[in-house]
């Protein structure tokens, strides 16, 4: 007995040391060191986002203290608010969405998911069955050969205050046990799909936490405790940390880099130059040259950098966009807003075919510069892949339209960021 025992232990020991040679790389399904991200994000899917698809918030159009997923789910009670978002889970997007998404030279799909498809809590309004629709889009995104990054966009109590947190409002999640019940929705996430990260290679821990609400020291805290988590499940899931609207050189820099013992960290700055009067106002030709100067702050962090927001447009005129009802800082109809820049036009509501010309000369302009711009460290994933009837924010009639480039790396107006002069004709 003995010494069958001893047999099974150097059994044991060798099959270990077999398995995990010491000098053995480790080896994600993606290669984010060499390869580029190109993606789009599936935004308004298990996440509401009133802007996305005003369809669904119609009825309170005009008031009713809907403006979120959670005042939605808890105005129509679960059994409504179920039957109305299971409808739209199961249509919003399809596998054709993900088999055109590949056609387009896109290797990456980033999804919001909110915690409370995953580790609701008491009292929560929210309505549950998202992780069904996921794990099926997983294996759409395995058949048209897409990797999935999983991105937490709420935690319990808001980390932005955002209507894409799920709530708007309050920033409340640093409160009570928040935290640790995020950290318990990362969990089970990492470990729910750690038998399939040939396809969701990036789990990201929290989507635009906002700093000016929250003790950053905690923030980090939080970042490494859910790296912890994805890795003791599995170690070939990228872990993505969103840099809290803080500089990605300046603030990040020595933070969860490799020689910080922390492995497969992904930073994702999300880059939109629309939401102040400053940035509204500006001309075609600086929405340009501001995407550009990112390139050699992307390219100056140290660790894995994507752009995983970023848009055609250059204004916040879509209908909705700072919140249900609310208006534009662009024509000047945002409660607070003292500025008029124009007229929103077709930039409200309409399609990419009903844009005006000059919108989209501008756009197509815009867009092949932040292409550039982005590539200059990991990547980008564009928000979003298709929205109802906010033109500038739809990749797919964007593409289909020939104002995004196909393929993907080629350019219709090349070379912006490599000049200090404007390239758009007119400007
Ligand atoms: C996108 O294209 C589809 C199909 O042509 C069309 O029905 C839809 O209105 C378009 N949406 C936008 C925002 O362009």
């Amino acid at each position: 007995m003995v010494f069958i025992k001893a047999l099974t232990i150097v059994a044991a020991c060798l099959s270990l040391a077999d398995a995990t040679p010491l000098n053995k790389k480790r080896q994600l399904a993606f290669d984010y060191n060499d390869d580029k991200v190109r993606g789009v994000n599936l935004g308004g899917w298990f996440v509401l986002e009133p802007w996305i698809t005003p369809s669904i918030f119609d009825q309170w159009a005009n008031g009713g203290g809907v403006v979120d997923e959670y005042t939605y789910t808890q105005a129509l009670g679960p059994t409504e608010a179920f039957n109305r978002l299971n409808q739209h889970w199961a249509t919003w997007i399809t596998q054709d969405d993900f088999n055109e998404i590949a056609s387009y030279g896109l290797n990456h799909v980033r999804i919001p998911i909110g915690y409370w498809a995953v580790n609701p809590q008491p009292g929560d309004p929210y309505v549950q069955g998202q992780l069904t629709y996921l794990d099926q889009a997983i294996g759409w995104a395995r058949s048209a050969g897409l990797k999935v990054m999983i991105d937490l966009h709420g935690a319990p109590g808001s980390q932005n205050g955002f209507d894409n947190s799920g709530r708007y409002g309050a920033i409340d999640w640093q409160s009570g046990d928040n935290v640790a019940q995020t950290l318990t929705a990362i969990q089970d996430l990492a470990n729910r799909y750690a038998s399939q990260t040939d396809v969701v290679t990036a789990i990201e821990l929290l989507n635009e936490p906002g700093n000016w609400a929250l003790d950053m020291s905690q923030v980090k805290q939080f970042y490494y405790n859910g790296w912890g988590n994805v890795r003791s499940d599995n170690a070939y899931t990228a872990v993505v940390i969103h840099d809290a609207f803080l500089d990605i050189e300046s603030y990040w820099n020595g933070f969860m880099n490799s020689a910080s013992g922390v492995n497969d960290v992904i930073l994702d700055t999300h880059i939109y130059q629309i939401f102040s009067d400053g940035e509204v106002a500006m001309k075609p030709c600086e929405h340009v040259q501001t995407a550009c100067a990112a390139g050699p702050n992307l390219a100056g962090t140290d660790k894995w950098t994507i752009v995983g927001e970023w848009t055609g447009a250059q204004t916040d005129c879509a209908k909705w966009l700072n919140g249900l009802g609310k208006g534009a800082r662009y024509d000047g109809t945002l409660s607070g807003s003292t500025g008029y820049y124009g007229d929103c036009q077709s930039k409200y509501e309409g399609t990419v075919d009903g844009m005006l010309d000059v919108d989209k000369v501008n756009l197509a302009y815009y867009v092949e510069a932040q292409l550039d711009a982005y590539e200059q460290h990991s990547g980008w994933i564009f928000w979003a892949w298709k929205t109802e009837s906010a033109p500038e924010w739809h990749f797919q009639n964007l593409t289909r339209a020939g104002l995004i480039p196909q393929p993907i790396t080629s350019r219709k107006y090349a070379n912006q960021c490599q000049t200090s002069s404007c390239l758009i004709p007119g400007n």
